[in-house]
């Protein structure tokens, strides 16, 4: 059996997470700063990092704790690498670095994203246990829409991504423009929830031919009809002036049908991408994936099996960055890396 400790500080979750053979969790420890940057109505990076600081000792130790091992039965310490907030990283790699060498262990360095990719195989309800490439994956994520061929353990063809905002991105500032707060996502969820999703006719970046993604005419598509909604903006585009703000089922109706149009355009463009190079199933990952209409949407549309991780993998966590520093590094004895590796910011996945 490995056993391997993950540690992931990309952004606003401090996390570690002890897991046995990439896929059986022995403890999964997130402390999320939420509170902290929900003033600012958006992650603050200066002080997502001092939060690392103070949080990541703790937390370790309790993912050690909850395990119910020692130290010495750990076989390597993982660590996100990038991409993320510069800050935030270097917390993590430092913290790792320290521990691997203070117990005489191999580091494993990890990208975020193939972090994500792997919450699909820890044991879990949602996650189908037997898997046959090629697979379909689909991240959705605060900075990352990617659709993305999988055909071996660790590797990778991209088909296509975002060409301008990522559909957890659009959530945060639509969430925004409608007065939702922070994080916008299971903000909107929760607005959409008495809601209309045929109310607005909104915008769907197709963009055939291809396998990318847009969202920003949608979200410009949302401020103009809030700013219509709200009486600031005459039908003719004139500029008025004062606000008398958003009637609250006027949000809700406005919420379920920008989520519905992100929804559409991520499930449909997936089953396209996986008929065309034959997968045998969809996985989808990425904080977004926690979205209820997204996994609706997918289980009802889907001629594919699906693998979708129950909510507490889907955002931020260390669990998934130890399975996939297993796949990647300890079942191909990929040599671990030396002690001199810098975080890499803008790490991409393929
Ligand atoms: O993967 P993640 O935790 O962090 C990144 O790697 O970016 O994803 C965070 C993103 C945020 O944009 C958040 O608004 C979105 O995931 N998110 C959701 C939901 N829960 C989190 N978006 C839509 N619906 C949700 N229920
Ligand atoms: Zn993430």
């Amino acid at each position: 059996m490995t056993l391997i400790l993950g540690i992931e500080t990309s952004c606003d979750e401090t996390a570690a997470a002890v897991v046995a053979d990439g896929r059986r969790l022995l403890s999964n420890v997130v402390a999320t700063q939420i509170d902290l940057h929900r003033k600012y109505g958006g992650v603050f990076p200066e002080m997502a990092s001092r939060q690392h600081v103070l949080a990541i000792m703790p937390v370790v130790r309790e993912a050690v704790a909850q395990a119910e091992i020692g130290w010495d039965h750990l076989d390597a310490i993982a660590v996100t690498q990038g991409p993320g907030l510069a800050g935030s990283l270097l917390v993590g790699v430092n913290a790792a670095k320290g521990i691997a060498w203070a117990n005489g262990l191999p580091l494993l360095p990890v990208n975020h994203l193939e972090g994500h990719v792997y919450s699909n195989w820890i044991e879990a309800p949602g996650n189908r246990a037997e898997k046959a490439f090629p697979l379909l994956i689909l991240i959705v994520s605060g900075g990352h829409t990617e659709l993305v061929a999988m055909v071996d353990h660790a590797e990778y063809r991209r088909l296509g991504g975002t060409i301008d905002d990522a559909a957890g991105e659009a959530f945060d500032k639509v969430a925004r423009l409608l007065g939702l707060g922070y994080p916008g996502g299971p903000a909107v969820q929760r607005a959409a929830a008495n809601g209309d999703a045929a109310a607005y006719d909104l915008p769907r970046a197709w963009l055939p031919g291809t396998h990318d993604f847009s969202f920003s005419g949608l979200k410009t598509a949302v401020l103009r009809l809030v700013a219509q909604e709200e009486g600031s903006v005459a039908d003719d585009g004139r500029k008025l002036t004062p606000s008398h703000g958003l009637d609250d089922q006027v949000v809700a109706d406005l919420a379920a049908s920008f989520q519905q149009a992100v929804v559409d355009v991520l499930v449909d463009k997936s089953i396209a991408a996986a008929e065309e190079i034959g997968a045998t199933e969809i996985c989808v990952c990425g904080g977004v994936s926690a979205n209820a209409a997204l996994r609706r949407t997918f289980a009802e549309r889907s001629p594919l099996p699906l693998s979708i991780p129950p909510l507490y993998l889907c955002t931020d966590n260390a669990a998934m960055i130890a399975a996939a520093a297993y796949y990647r590094h300890a079942l191909h004895h990929t040599p671990a890396s030396d002690f001199g590796i810098d975080i890499k910011a803008n790490f991409v996945l393929a």
